[in-house]
């Protein structure tokens, strides 16, 4: 039934209705030609599902060079959907997008997020636009203001006077204008000119999310370079994480995409425990097998030595806002519909860490038993 709704705009007009139907005997085959004309063959739902089947999505995935963008993009190959990566990097550093879906069902496309043209060429056969696109740090060029309030924005317009049936956003669970990172503040304005612009966009706020490329628990595990003291405020025990596996957030689009009463929600995205940051970190390095020495920093003073990270021009290991943003408590959203509402049952640190973590372990423990680590405390506040 989702398909039907998104195979009803016409992606791409076909060629012109054949002369060759007689007047009268075959004049209801004709209509029913011309209605299927009107689509593209792309998205005519076809097959039995899987990569080389059509499920009538002909998406475009903003951002989907990124670290969620990858998971995002199989899922969709993986149900034989059309997917349009708009890009800005040399095509050799996609190449691993291309077995995720059927020969032509992946194409690449230039654009820049300053050229309107570039995004309308991007959108102009999907019936799907999806925007991952994030940034941790800010540039020169691309403020925060850029990159999730002005670009969403100008997706969210150009989607809207394309037609787009469905246009998915990206926000974060803790996305609120009070918050003392810029990234979240400026995540929650996103939202709003979002909303504004597509008022039925799918708005997806995860937490913080963790899998193998991830800046979550890569990052902490990665501290133990400068030493093996690892700074957090007031010791982590003033802070509540609860981390979402990036598949999940990838599965939780792809169902919201298919799903026609997704439309004009809000989801939170979230994992299934909460857990003091103090606990989850002293996990990270008890399943990489790492002394775990945690100091108190105040803030200000972790500030000043990620001012300093923060001066690389290229990617910077922290920056102050990333520090606030990890030492954020992630909110809680009774209201909200989450995972198990899109039909994904969330999975655990427990479950999945070590898929991140095993490469942090030294060679003597590699192999070593999951059930040598003691699971991290949770708590319910
Ligand atoms: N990672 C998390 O834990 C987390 C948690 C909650 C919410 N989110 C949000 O989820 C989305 C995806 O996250 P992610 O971790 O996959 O992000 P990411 O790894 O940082 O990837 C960001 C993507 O955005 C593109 N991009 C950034 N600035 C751009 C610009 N100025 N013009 C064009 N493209 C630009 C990047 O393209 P290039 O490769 O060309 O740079 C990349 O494809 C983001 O909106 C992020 O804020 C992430």
């Amino acid at each position: 039934m989702a398909t039907v709704v998104l195979v009803s705009r016409p992606a791409g007009v076909l060629s012109k209705i054949s002369s060759g139907c007689s007047q009268a005997a075959s004049a209801a085959a004709c209509v029913a030609a011309a209605q299927q004309r009107k689509l593209h063959r792309a998205v005519i739902p076809k097959g039995k599902g899987g990569r080389s089947s059509s499920s009538g999505i002909a998406a475009t995935v903003f951002g989907a060079t990124g670290f969620l963008g990858r998971y995002v993009v199989n899922r969709l190959g993986r149900v034989g959907s059309q997917i349009v990566i708009p890009h800005r990097c040399d095509q050799y550093d996609l190449m691993y997008f291309r077995p995720m879906g059927d020969l032509g069902q992946i194409i690449f496309m230039e654009w820049d997020a300053k050229n309107k043209e570039s995004i309308q060429r991007a959108i102009e056969h999907s019936n799907v636009v999806i925007n991952l696109v994030g940034r941790e740090w800010e540039t020169r060029n691309y403020r925060f203001e850029d990159v999730f309030v002005n670009i969403p924005q100008q997706l969210a317009r150009a989607s809207k006077e394309a037609g787009i049936s469905k246009f998915v956003h990206m926000s974060h669970l803790n996305a609120d204008m009070r918050s003392p990172s810029k990234y979240l503040r400026n995540k929650a304005v996103g939202e709003e000119a979002v909303r504004e612009e597509f008022p039925e966009a799918v708005i997806i706020k995860p937490a913080e999310m963790f899998g193998r490329e991830d800046r979550f628990f890569n990052y902490f595990a990665n501290m133990r370079w400068f030493g093996n003291a690892i700074p957090l405020m007031a010791l982590g025990k003033k802070t509540v994480k609860q981390p979402v596996y990036v598949v999940d957030v990838a599965k939780a689009i792809v169902s919201a995409v298919r799903d026609p009463d997704a439309n004009g929600k809000t989801f939170a995205l979230v994992g299934p425990n909460r857990y003091l940051l103090h606990d989850l970190v002293e996990y990270i390095y008890g399943l990489a097998h790492r002394p775990f020495v945690p100091y108190p920093l105040p803030r200000p003073l972790y500030h000043l030595a990620a001012r300093i990270f923060a001066m690389n021009p290229f990617e910077p290991w922290t920056t102050p806002d990333k520090i606030d943003r990890f030492h954020t408590t992630d909110m809680k959203y009774p209201g909200l519909p989450g995972l198990e509402d899109l039909g994904i049952t969330a999975s655990s640190v427990e479950q999945k860490a070590i898929e991140i973590l095993r490469r942090h372990r030294r060679f003597r423990y590699l192999e070593a038993d999951l059930d040598e680590t003691k699971p991290a405390k949770t708590v319910n506040y």
